[in-house]
């Protein structure tokens, strides 16, 4: 089944077509890989999935559904998360607060309810904690879970961020750069990570990434963007060997092979 579908998604920034006509779907389970020089749209593409721009044309349909042109908090209630390509948390807050803010905004139940602390509520707030509990513990970060997030090594923030998008319980997964300013070996756990967490969680992932070697390594299927169109799709070997690839990625200081 199809989770996700792009068709023709155009998006520009005055004169400049950031994005220009991408079609492409992801299968249910899948963890898709999207990949492309600097500037390529990756992000842009992202920013239209999840609502944070309206496409200019095109329609983006999430499990059957038209979400083109939905705000991001309807987007991410149909079962959307992302992170983003530069770490984003409430640094002074506790690693545990950055993830129960992004829950409790993310839930209908308003302040005025949680104030009467109704039984519902209370029954609600603990499935809440039961689920950050767990998808904490999934991911390691039990121990450090009262430290202020400014605090955690760079690798820990970006495994938080992590959480936090899982902890909306999202069917779809959006991941921007998820092993950059990682070293070779967090990297390489992070790659183990993603495969269990989408195994665990049921998950649909989509990933933008530079290191070539993790998207080589973890994706089924990759989408190549050059100056906002797409030039190449295919399994990590068919991109690997496409000529339209190797010449958009050259000048650029990363090579196509894999790690
Ligand atoms: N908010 C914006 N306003 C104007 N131009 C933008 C904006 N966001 C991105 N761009 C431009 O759109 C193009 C694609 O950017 P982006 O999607 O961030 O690329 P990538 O993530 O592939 O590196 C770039 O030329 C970038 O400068
Ligand atoms: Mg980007």
């Amino acid at each position: 089944m199809t989770c996700l579908a792009l068709h023709e998604v155009c998006l520009s920034f005055g004169g400049l077509r950031a994005v220009d006509r991408v079609s492409f779907s992801i299968e249910t389970g899948a963890i898709h890989g999207l990949i492309g020089p600097n500037g390529a749209g990756k992000t842009t593409v992202f920013n239209c999935i999840t609502g944070f721009y309206r496409p200019t044309s095109g329609a983006i349909r999430f499990r059957e559904r038209d979400i083109t042109g939905l705000r991001p908090d309807q987007i991410a209630r149909l079962g959307i998360a992302r992170t983003f390509q530069n770490v984003q948390l409430f640094r002074s807050l506790s690693a545990l607060d950055n993830v129960l803010v992004a829950k409790h905004s993310h839930m209908r139940t308003g302040v005025f309810a949680e104030g009467l602390t109704l039984p519902f509520v209370r029954r609600q707030e603990r499935q809440v904690r039961d689920k950050v509990d767990e998808v904490m513990a999934f991911l390691g970060l039990t121990d450090i879970q009262r430290q202020p997030a400014g605090n955690l090594p760079f690798g820990s923030q970006k495994r938080l961020e992590l959480v936090r998008a899982l902890a909306l319980e999202p069917t779809l997964l959006l991941l921007d750069e998820p092993a950059s300013g990682l070293n070779v070996s967090e990297t390489r756990a992070l790659a183990e990570l993603l495969l269990a967490v989408r195994d665990r969680f049921k998950l649909t992932i989509l990933l933008v990434e530079h290191d070539m070697g993790f998207v080589m390594n973890i994706c089924g299927t990759i989408t190549v963007l050059n100056f906002g169109g797409k030039i190449a799709e295919g399994t990590p070997r068919e991109v690997q060997n496409s000529p339209e690839v190797v010449k958009a990625y050259l000048g650029e200081a990363v090579s196509v092979g894999t790690t």
